[in-house]
């Protein structure tokens, strides 16, 4: 049976630079023989999290039933079900866009922390599946790695799912066109980290 990717895009943009990076990742996903499909977060009914931790305080390692009933659980559903994952959003404000920390947040329910207790226990800890993670900004690479909170973001949100890293991709300089074309070196990375992800390496 052919290796499931999920790919979870926080741009807003259809056609942008992560719009762009995260199709090539999953080309070269699909090149490996894997089957990938991508949901954009912009798109689906999502909620704010409303911190009531309803979700956090039965033990186990199953994740906590969330009180909203939106698009949140299909979306979880999805990503459980895959083999391996894509995550991907843009710098906006030194870090990822609102609409990927609103979907972190409404994580949550992978996290056992019953009333009383000081800190959460993460329900996934063994790293079962690995995570490709992209993302980009106005500033080149270098200085975007250091200087902002965007991998960190996305590396949190791979580690809720109990997914380890397979390789990052940090795309710099991607504010100077209004339609600005992913440069080649960028897509061949993203190409080549979906490959490796789509072996299930
Ligand atoms: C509201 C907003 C805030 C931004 N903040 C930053 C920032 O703090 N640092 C940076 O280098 N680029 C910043 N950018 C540039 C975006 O990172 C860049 O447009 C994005 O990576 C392009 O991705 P997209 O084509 O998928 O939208 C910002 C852009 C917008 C619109």
């Amino acid at each position: 049976m052919a290796i499931k990717i999920l790919a979870i895009n926080g741009s807003y943009r259809r056609g942008g630079i992560i719009d762009q990076a995260v199709e090539a990742a999953c080309a070269g996903a699909r090149a490996a023989g894997a089957e990938t499909s991508t949901v954009f977060l912009s798109e689906k009914p999502v909620e704010f999290c409303l911190n009531c931790r309803s979700c956090t305080q039965e033990p186990g390692e199953k994740r906590g039933a969330c009180v909203q009933d939106d698009g949140m659980a299909g979306l979880l559903d999805l990503a459980e079900g895959a083999d391996g994952l894509i995550i991907a959003a843009p710098v906006n404000f030194f870090n990822v866009t609102a609409v990927t920390r609103r979907f972190m947040e409404r994580l949550v329910p992978y996290a056992y922390w019953p009333w009383g207790a000081k800190t959460p226990a993460m329900r996934l800890k063994k790293q079962a599946k690995k995570a490709v993670l992209i993302t980009s900004s106005a500033m080149p690479s270098l200085l975007g790695r250091a200087a902002t909170g965007a991998l960190r973001a996305l590396k949190g949100i791979a580690g809720t799912f109990g997914a380890a890293s397979a390789g990052t991709l940090y795309i710099g300089l991607a504010a100077t066109e209004e339609k600005q074309r992913l440069p080649a070196w960028d897509a061949s990375l993203a190409e080549k980290l979906g490959r490796k992800l789509g072996s299930g390496a």
